[in-house]
Parts: structure tokens; C-alpha cells; sequence
């Protein structure tokens, strides 16, 4: 079933999106306003305020809020805050786009200001808007970060904002486990998009309009608790409207991969060293998330299990490939022909 494009009416809804002056975050602010919402986007100059009200051009309606506020500070958000709920009577959305590339150096090359601007300084402004905004959001509004698949794919060069981003994909799960099911948080991790800046890409690259759509579809999904969900291509972006429009089920998308091995009578130590020897090109495949060996309780003879957790089916599916021709190694040291792991999936 094809997930509908039409907007969702969210007349009457207060967002907030801090960093939506960027290229991203003009596709944010497009699809709220188109949905009817009120959206506040604070900057902190008015450099930006200006130009960002000229690239909207006619669509700059009386619902958007362009105030300039320097926002990254502990204060500075929490003045914002204040200040919406008198202006506006409270927030029920917020959409965080803050920050953007950085590249240049390896992590060993950088300089005390590049941590600072690039890991401290976005980081900071992150937290700082969190702590603001989520305590006043309530059960139906949804809290959107975003951030890049860098945060878990290494990128010489730009070491730092695959920090960051893996930190703030990390705060996202801290918060969701905190607020225990009475907000919702999703983050949306993007591949290259294709923006006001960058047009000339790819055609299975999202658009910043199709980020918004998503971020404005979670927003109106009241049903659905906080997600990561990864827009990386055309295909993932309809699946996400999918899943939060109700057209699918919800899938949280980890794979835990369950195996047991029965070692040959004196083998087991040859396995041991097979397995530990298969760990690190294991580990480093992108989209493995966890991988360990168990042997019985006090060194006891008996079966080993082999535990691994994956992002996705699709990232179990090329693990099986990438270590297909191991197989027969492996095979070689069991007591019994080899099984297929057993697959288990979080119940929603
Ligand atoms: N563009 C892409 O292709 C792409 C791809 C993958 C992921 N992403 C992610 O999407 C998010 C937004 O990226 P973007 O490309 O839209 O970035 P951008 O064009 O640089 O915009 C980011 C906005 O964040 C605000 N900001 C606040 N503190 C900042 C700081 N210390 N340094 C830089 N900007 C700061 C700025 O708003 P004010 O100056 O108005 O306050 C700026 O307009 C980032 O998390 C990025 O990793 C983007």
C-alpha cells in the first residue's frame, strides 16, 4: 500500500524548530507551515533571520515565527521557552536540525576550537534545548532530533561529527528509557539530502521537504511512541510515512541473532580462537550493533552461544554474506552440521 503524501492538519500546534534557518531545517519549517502549524524558528543573527525569510518567500505566512534569540545556551533556550509559553501559551513539537558538516582533519590533527565548535558547542546546544523544551511538551507532541547516518558509519576526515551525532543518537535512547512512555522522542537519521544548497544529487536522496514530511507524520502520530527511523533513501522515507501513518506495522528494526555451537570432543578451543578471530571484522560491519561468545557457567563443557544484535534485517542479511565463506571453518569444529541463528525481534 502507498503511504498518502497529503499533509496532516496540525492548525493550532505550536513547534519550535531551533536550527531551521539551515538547509534542512528550511524543508522542516515548510512542511509545518504547509500543515497549518505555528512555527517559531529562532536565530541567532539577524543576518540569517533576513535571508532565511527571503528563501522562504511566500510561504513566510503569519504562522511563522522568526525570532532572533541565541538559543545553544542553558539560558538562552530556556529564555525561549519562557517566552513561547507567554506569547504562544505553551509548545507541543519540537524539531532540532541544529548544526552541520564539518571536515578537515583527522581526530588526532584537531585543535582545542575544533572540539569546542564541532563536538562541545552542537552537543551543547542540543542538551540545552532538550532540557528546555521536552518537560513542556505533553503526550501528543513529539520531539524530533536529527542527525546523519555518520553517527554510526566513520567518516576519515570528520571524525567530530560522527561523535556528535552518535552522542546525540545515544541521548535520544537515554531519554526515551527516562520518560518511560510519557513523550515521545524520535530521531531522523538522514543520508545526504538533497537542499537549497545541495540540488544535484542523486535521485534516491530524500529531499529536506521529505524530512519535514516525516518529521511533521510523526508529529501527528500520536499512536506511535518515540522511533529512530532512517531516511537514507526514497525507500526508507516511504516507509517511514508508512509506519507512522498507520499503513504498517511498527518495526523498531533490531535483529537479535541467536546461535548455539557444540564443539567437536577437544575442539572447543579451536572454535574459541575461530570465533574470537572473526570478531573485530564482525563488530566493524556497520550495521552490527553487538557481538559475544558465551560458554557455559565455570568453564563447564557443553555448547557455546554466540549472541549478536543487528540494526536491521537488512544489516543481519549482509552479515550472513560477508561471512558466508567462514561457514565451512566453522563447520569443520562442530560435533554437528551448522544451523541458521535463531532471529528475535523487540516486541513493541
Ligand atoms: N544537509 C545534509 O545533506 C545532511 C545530511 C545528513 C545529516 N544532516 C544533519 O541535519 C542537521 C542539519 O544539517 P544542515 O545541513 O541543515 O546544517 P546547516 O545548513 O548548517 O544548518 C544548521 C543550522 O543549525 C544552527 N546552528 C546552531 N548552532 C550551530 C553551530 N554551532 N554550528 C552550525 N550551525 C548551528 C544554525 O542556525 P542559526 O545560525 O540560524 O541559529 C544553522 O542554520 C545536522 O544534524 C546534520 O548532521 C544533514
Amino acid at each position: 500500500m502507498h503511504s498518502s503524501n497529503a499533509l496532516p492538519d496540525l492548525s493550532g500546534r505550536r513547534v519550535v524548530v531551533p536550527g531551521g534557518t539551515g538547509a534542512v531545517g528550511e524543508g522542516v519549517v515548510r512542511s509545518y507551515l504547509a500543515a497549518g502549524a505555528d512555527v517559531v524558528v529562532p536565530t541567532r543573527t539577524e543576518e540569517r533571520a533576513e535571508e532565511f525569510r527571503r528563501v522562504l518567500g511566500d510561504a513566510a505566512t503569519d504562522h511563522l515565527h522568526l525570532v532572533v534569540h541565541d538559543y545553544t545556551t542553558f539560558a538562552g533556550a530556556e529564555q525561549l521557552a519562557e517566552e513561547m509559553e507567554r506569547r504562544l501559551g505553551g509548545v507541543d513539537d519540537v524539531v532540532a536540525p541544529i548544526g552541520g558538516w564539518w571536515a578537515g582533519k583527522r581526530l588526532w590533527e584537531i585543535d582545542e576550537s575544533d572540539w569546542q565548535n564541532a563536538f562541545i558547542g552542537l552537543a551543547a546546544a542540543h542538551v540545552a534545548v532538550l532540557r528546555a523544551f521536552l518537560p513542556r511538551l505533553n503526550a501528543r507532541g513529539a520531539y524530533t532530533l536529527i542527525v546523519g547516518a555518520s553517527a554510526f558509519t566513520p567518516v576519515p576526515g570528520s571524525g567530530l561529527v560522527s561523535m556528535e551525532q552518535a552522542t546525540l543518537l545515544m541521548m535520544r535512547q537515554v531519554v526515551e528509557a527516562e520518560v518511560a512512555g510519557q513523550q515521545r522522542v524520535f530521531a531522523l537519521v538522514l543520508g545526504p539530502v538533497r537542499t537549497r544548497l545541495v540540488d544535484s544529487g542523486d535521485p534516491d536522496w530524500v529531499s529536506a521537504e521529505q524530512v519535514g514530511a516525516v518529521a511533521v507524520a510523526a508529529s501527528a502520530a500520536a499512536a506511535v511512541g518515540g522511533l529512530e527511523i532512517r531516511l537514507r533513501s526514497q525507500a526508507e522515507a516511504d516507509e517511514a510515512l508508512a509506519v507512522l501513518q498507520g499503513d504498517q506495522p511498527i518495526r523498531t528494526g533490531a535483529v537479535v541473532a541467536v546461535s548455539t555451537m557444540e564443539p567437536k570432543n577437544g575442539r572447543r578451543e579451536d572454535l574459541l580462537e575461530v570465533l574470537a578471530e572473526l570478531a573485530p571484522q564482525i563488530r566493524a560491519e556497520p550495521g552490527c550493533l553487538h557481538y559475544s561468545v558465551h560458554r557455559p557457567r565455570g568453564d563447564a563443557d557443553g555448547p557455546l552461544l554466540v549472541i549478536q544484535r543487528f540494526a536491521s534485517i537488512e544489516a543481519f542479511t549482509e552479515h550472513s554474506a560477508s561471512v558466508a565463506d567462514q561457514i565451512p571453518r566453522i563447520a569443520a569444529l562442530l560435533a554437528t552440521p551448522p544451523m541458521p541463528p535463531t532471529l528475535f525481534e523487540p516486541v513493541p
